[in-house]
C-alpha cells in the first residue's frame, strides 16, 4: 500500500533519516551483524538512505533496491547516482520480488512489510531471494501502534491481519527462515534477525 500524504513526507524527510542512521540500522548491525561483502537486497526502499547504510555500515558490495512508489524511486536513484554500478533500483512489489532464487546474502526492510496487505507473501519471497545461510533484517511497526485511534486518524496502513512481535518471528519461522534475534519497543516497534538455514 502506498503512503498517504503525511507519512510520505514523514518518510522524506531529515529526522527519518536522523532515526534510520542513528538508531534501527545500528540495533540491526548489533542484532545480525555486518555481511562481510556480497549481494544485499532493499526492500520499500524509499528515498534510498536504507540503501546508503547498507552499503556503507553493513558492508555489503553491492544493492539492489526497490520500491511500490515511483515516485520514491526517483528519489533514491537520484541519492544514489553516485554509487554507480553498485546500485540498482527499480519500482517492484515484495510480494512479486523481480530476482531468481538464492540471489542474495542479506534482505533488508526497514519499515514496510506492515504496509502490504499480504504480508506473509512478503516473507515467502524474501525465503525464497537469500541464498542458503542468508541474512533478513528488518524492523517493523507492530498491530498495537497501527491500531491506535490517533495513528488511524493520521496515516494508512492495512488494518486486518496485522502482527506483534511474536507473530511476525512465528510467520519468519513458518516460511522457512530461523530468527535467532529480536527486539521489542513499547508493544509497538520490532526488530528481527533470521537466517535462512545453510542446508533445507
Ligand atoms: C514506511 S515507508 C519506509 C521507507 C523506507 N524504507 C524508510 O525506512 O524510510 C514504507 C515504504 O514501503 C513502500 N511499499 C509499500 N508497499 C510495498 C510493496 N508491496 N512492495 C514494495 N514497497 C512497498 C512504500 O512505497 C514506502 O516507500
Amino acid at each position: 500500500m502506498l503512503l498517504n500524504r503525511i507519512e510520505y513526507a514523514l518518510m522524506n524527510n531529515p529526522a527519518r533519516a536522523f532515526v534510520q542512521r542513528r538508531f534501527e540500522a545500528k540495533r540491526l548491525l548489533r542484532m545480525g551483524g555486518t555481511m562481510h561483502g556480497g549481494r544485499a537486497l532493499e526492500i520499500g526502499c524509499g528515498r534510498g538512505v536504507g540503501t546508503e547504510l547498507i552499503l556503507d555500515s553493513f558492508g555489503a558490495d553491492s544493492v539492489d533496491a526497490f520500491d511500490l512508489d515511483p515516485r520514491m524511486v526517483a528519489l533514491a536513484r537520484k541519492r544514489l547516482a553516485a554509487r554507480g554500478s553498485r546500485v540498482r533500483v527499480w519500482v517492484g512489489d515484495a510480494t512479486a520480488i523481480c530476482a531468481p532464487d538464492a540471489s542474495y546474502e542479506a534482505v533488508f526492510d526497514f519499515g514496510i512489510i506492515h504496509h502490504i496487505p499480504d504480508w506473509r507473501s512478503a516473507l515467502a519471497e524474501i525465503h525464497r531471494v537469500l541464498e542458503p545461510g542468508g541474512v533478513f533484517y528488518g524492523e517493523e511497526v507492530l498491530r498495537r501502534f497501527i491500531l491506535h485511534p490517533v495513528v488511524r486518524g493520521l496515516l494508512e496502513h492495512p488494518l486486518r491481519d496485522r502482527f506483534d512481535a511474536s507473530e511476525f518471528a512465528e510467520a519468519l519461522t513458518a516460511s522457512g527462515l530461523e530468527p535467532f534475534a529480536t527486539e521489542e519497543l513499547w508493544g509497538s516497534f520490532a526488530w528481527f534477525a533470521a537466517r535462512k538455514p545453510a542446508t533445507p
